[in-house]
């Protein structure tokens, strides 16, 4: 069968510079792959290359086998793509519900003309758009945030909004970039547990991209170590941990 999500020989140049040269990596149905490496590795433009933010100026990448490298952005979310961002990026003006719901309305909405010309179609892809919010909110246990503004949200909760937001798109692949950044230990903790139910409920791929090894050691079946826009190492993740040439790239410390 064909990986969820795979990247053959990606790489991105910017002028003369390699930001990332020639990855590959595969995310299988359920799993959970790690992307760690240091600053300026080359894992957010990866990322992106993948989301399609970024043009990949050679290599390719696949949805479910299915080649996506020069679909745009809103074609592969429609494929089952979703993700967050390294720094939380929410509709501000809005309230976390509604947040929500422009991503479950992907879903839901019978079409623009419908929405434009407000037919009978529009107000029930709208309940039906609530009706997918308020589900997540409530499988993540945020059924209280539902109005509140998102602006006013401490790092924590609003990382949890964002994360929700991604879910209302039902992925089939799931790209979480450094999800815990700005999170106190014990939010961190509890960030790691509910990451550990999405996976074990939903069955969705991931692909998460994480400083912090307390993250991504309970959590990732495969990792993959990027070091000057290279992998570096990829496999099981103790092994990868304790991979000298690893240790001196991502921990700093001489092998
Ligand atoms: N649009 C751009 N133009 C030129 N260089 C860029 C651009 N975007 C990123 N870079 C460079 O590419 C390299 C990889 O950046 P990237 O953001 O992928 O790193 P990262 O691994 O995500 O690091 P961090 O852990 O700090 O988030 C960096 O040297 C960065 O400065
Ligand atoms: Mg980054």
């Amino acid at each position: 069968m064909a990986a969820r999500l795979e990247l053959r020989d990606v790489g991105v140049r910017f002028g003369t510079f390699d930001a990332v040269d020639g990855v590959s990596l595969k995310v299988h149905a359920g799993e959970v792959v790690g992307l760690i490496g240091p600053n300026g590795a080359g894992k957010t433009v990866t990322f992106n290359v993948v989301t399609g933010l970024q043009p990949a100026t050679r290599g390719a990448v696949l949805l479910d086998g299915v080649d996506v490298t020069r679909a745009p952005a809103h074609a592969r979310t429609g494929m089952g793509l979703a993700r967050t961002f390294q720094v939380v990026q929410l509709f501000a003006g809005m309230t976390v519900l509604e947040n929500l719901m422009v991503a479950a309305h992907r879903f839901t909405s019978a079409g623009v003309v419908t929405d434009a010309l407000r037919l009978p179609g529009r107000r029930r892809a709208l309940a039906a758009a609530r009706e997918r919010a308020s589900a997540v909110l409530a499988f993540l246990g945020l059924q209280h945030l539902s109005d509140v503004e998102v602006s006013s949200l401490p790092v924590g909760q609003a990382r949890l909004v964002e994360l929700a937001r991604a879910l209302c798109l039902k992925p089939k692949v799931l790209l979480l970039d450094e999800p815990a950044s700005g999170l106190d230990p014990a939010e961190t903790a509890d960030f790691v547990a509910l990451l550990a139910e999405v996976r074990a409920t939903l069955g969705c791929a991931m692909l998460l991209v994480e400083h912090d090894m307390g993250v991504v050691m309970p959590l990732c079946d495969h990792l993959v170590v990027m070091n000057f826009g290279r992998v570096l190492a990829s496999g099981r993740p103790a092994d990868v941990r304790d991979d000298p040439e690893v240790k001196t790239a991502y921990l700093g410390t001489p092998a």
